[in-house]
């Protein structure tokens, strides 16, 4: 007979795994993941104006704020324990231009909010900033366009520009999102070089070309115009893939790596985790976010035990932070 045979009866079997499941006390103390909130990063859309609140339509509870909202929203979040921050700026229409050069404009609002959040707030709050050009450019590709392809090492000096413009407003990591290969090494030698050795670098390291990035889209204003971002973006097919990218990331100087998206891609978080020592982030993207409110919405699924589930989820295939739209309301409605 083996140990969990209960062939014989319902009380000859002597282990048991339902006892450690009896009462919520033991599930608690036996549970192996939490989901803390200091482990969450809120994103954040910041308008151009001083004040508006524009609802995105398919991210119900998410809004593009302008600057004094975006304050006010921040100081809230801050109650609920969120420490973390990542600004995604939306730049006037007039501003855009082939080569992002609205990214580091005095009046960008990705540099206003820094300014104004590490005076607030300093070393309390932990600043991340989105660097890529795509809601910049007038094209809405990631990098410069030359021939109709998105042109890798002319892209790089101006990545390091606006990752040292967010440095120097007071950003305490900065991080790139578009894909071009160097950019850890262009970026860490730019802020090195500028002084800002102790500013570190978030790499969206392992970022797939994905349709759950679709409701994102709508609300930065940055799809490309033509054509797509598979020639810069990982093929959703891959894992080898991803750890060559982690691992150059890494050896370019990275601080924190992350995989983007996350649900879709537990496995791949599960294969960085085992092959760096470096912190992981996962991005609890636009469209995972979208799923689950609609479906909400229709009462097709209980909100708080599917938001749960899906931080959870991340956190146990080996994330350390989550990047998620959901960090606000989970923390407000106490649903971890
Ligand atoms: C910009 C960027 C994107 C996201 C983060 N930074 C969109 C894209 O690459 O098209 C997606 C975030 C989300 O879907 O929540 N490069
Ligand atoms: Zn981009």
């Amino acid at each position: 007979m083996t140990p969990n045979d209960t062939s014989g009866g319902p009380t000859s079997g002597r282990v048991r795994p339902r006892r450690l499941r009896r009462t919520p006390v033991i599930r608690s103390m036996v549970r192996e993941t939490a989901v803390h909130a200091n482990q969450l990063v809120m994103p954040h859309f910041l308008l151009h104006h001083d004040r508006g609140e524009e609802a995105i339509s398919s991210m119900p509870g998410i809004s593009r704020l302008g600057h004094e909202d975006f304050l006010r929203q921040v100081a809230d979040d801050m109650k609920l324990g969120i420490r973390a921050v990542l600004l995604f700026g939306l730049p006037a229409e007039e501003h855009k231009d082939e080569s992002g050069s609205g990214a580091t404009l005095p009046e960008d609002p990705v540099l206003r909010a820094v300014s104004a959040l590490r005076r607030e707030y300093d070393d309390e709050l932990v600043i991340f900033t989105d660097v890529c050009l795509c809601a910049y450019t007038n094209h809405g590709h990631c990098g410069f366009l030359e021939n109709g392809t998105v042109a890798n090492d002319p892209t790089l000096a101006r990545l390091a520009e606006v990752a040292v413009a967010h440095a120097r407003a007071g950003a305490h990591f900065v991080a790139p999102s578009d894909m071009m290969d160097g950019r850890v090494a262009a970026i860490r030698d730019a802020l090195d070089s500028d002084g800002l050795s102790d500013v570190g670098i978030l790499s969206y390291a392992v970022k797939y070309a994905s349709a759950y990035y679709g409701p994102f889209r709508e609300a930065a204003n940055s799809a490309p115009g033509q054509g797509d971002r598979k020639g810069y973006q990982m093929d959703p097919g891959n894992v080898r893939e991803a750890l060559k990218e982690a691992a150059l990331d890494e050896a370019e100087g990275a601080d924190i790596l992350m995989v983007k998206p996350a649900l879709a891609y537990l496995d791949v978080i599960r294969a960085v985790r085992h092959n760096t020592w470096l912190p992981l982030a996962a991005y609890n993207v636009s469209g995972e976010y979208s799923l689950v409110k609609a479906a909400a919405e229709r009462g097709w699924l209980d909100e708080a035990k599917v938001v749960h589930e899906n931080l959870q989820s991340i956190r146990r295939a080996g994330a350390d932070l989550i990047i998620s739209y959901h960090a606000r309301e989970a923390l407000q409605r106490d649903w971890l």
